[in-house]
């Protein structure tokens, strides 16, 4: 779907499984793509990796749980290369454990990571959006948002955070061209559910009727949907792509 032409994207995280097959996809659709990293020398690796592929892609830092270190990066992204035009915040953490056991520093750190980041990095794109008249705002949730999850009170409370997030801010924005929607994936082939125990994961899995675990690819598909111009009756939605593990 090319329809990326003259549009930038930022796609937060972007160096994880998820964000790196979003970066690859909207490439191949003629974005200019941005990804935002934490980590200095595992993206320059990554950065040089898919440069070898032939994906020329931008990095920029950030520590998504930080307003102003949010707000330095899309004021350097702007200068360097214009305004952003699509937001994918991909960017997430997990620190499993049962909420009994939970420390506020592990509580604290997934939802600052998690949702604070949504507001810190929406905040500073936004209003460039609302000007230019276009603008998709795309936020990468979890089926664990959608329903519980043994071991998940931070993580589940801050993707359901998001499409709180998403729902008022579609309101919002829905006349001026911008959409903004949550997209929900269930267990992906990703670092972070196989750092998930063997023993547990195989119990997931047997609960996931398509019987596998998803694609990253599968994933980068629906945003490159949501990003393009065939998508601009959709705002506000929550979509899953879950293999059939919730279904409600
Ligand atoms: N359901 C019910 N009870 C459970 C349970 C479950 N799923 N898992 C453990 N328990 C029980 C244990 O049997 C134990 O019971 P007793 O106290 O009676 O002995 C009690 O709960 C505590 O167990 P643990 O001490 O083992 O608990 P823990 O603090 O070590 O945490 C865990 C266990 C690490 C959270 C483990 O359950 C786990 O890994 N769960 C999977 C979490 C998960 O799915 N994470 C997803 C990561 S990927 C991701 O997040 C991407 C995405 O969006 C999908």
């Amino acid at each position: 779907m090319n329809t990326g032409e003259n549009r930038i994207v930022l796609v937060t995280g972007a160096t994880g499984g998820l964000g790196t097959a979003m970066c690859k996809k909207l490439y191949d659709d003629g974005y200019t793509v941005v990804a935002n990293y934490r980590n200095e020398a595992k993206a320059k690796e990554w950065q040089s990796a898919l440069s070898n592929e032939g994906y020329k892609i931008a990095i920029y830092h950030a520590d998504v749980a930080d307003y102003d270190s949010c707000g330095q990066m899309v004021e350097k992204i702007n200068k360097d290369l214009g305004h952003i035009d699509v937001l994918v915040n991909n960017a997430g953490i997990t620190k499993d454990g049962a909420f009994r056991k939970m420390s506020p520093e592990n509580w604290r750190a997934v939802i600052s990571t998690n949702l604070d980041s949504v507001f810190n990095c929406t905040r500073h794109v936004i209003n460039p959006m609302i000007d230019k008249g276009f603008g998709r705002i795309i936020n990468i949730s979890s089926v664990n948002g959608q329903r519980g999850q043994f071991g998940q009170a931070n993580y589940s409370a801050a993707k359901a955070g998001m499409h709180g997030f998403t729902k008022t801010l579609a309101m919002e924005v829905a006349s001026k061209g911008v959409t903004v929607n949550t997209i929900s994936p269930g267990y992906i082939g990703t670092d972070m559910v196989m750092a998930v125990k063997e023993e547990v994961r195989n119990q997931i899995i047997a609960q996931i009727p398509v019987g596998r675990l998803g694609g990253t690819e599968e994933v980068a598909y629906l945003v490159s949907f949501l990003a393009s111009t065939h998508a601009s009756y959709i705002t506000g939605a929550n979509l899953s792509i879950n293999g059939g593990q919730h279904v409600y």
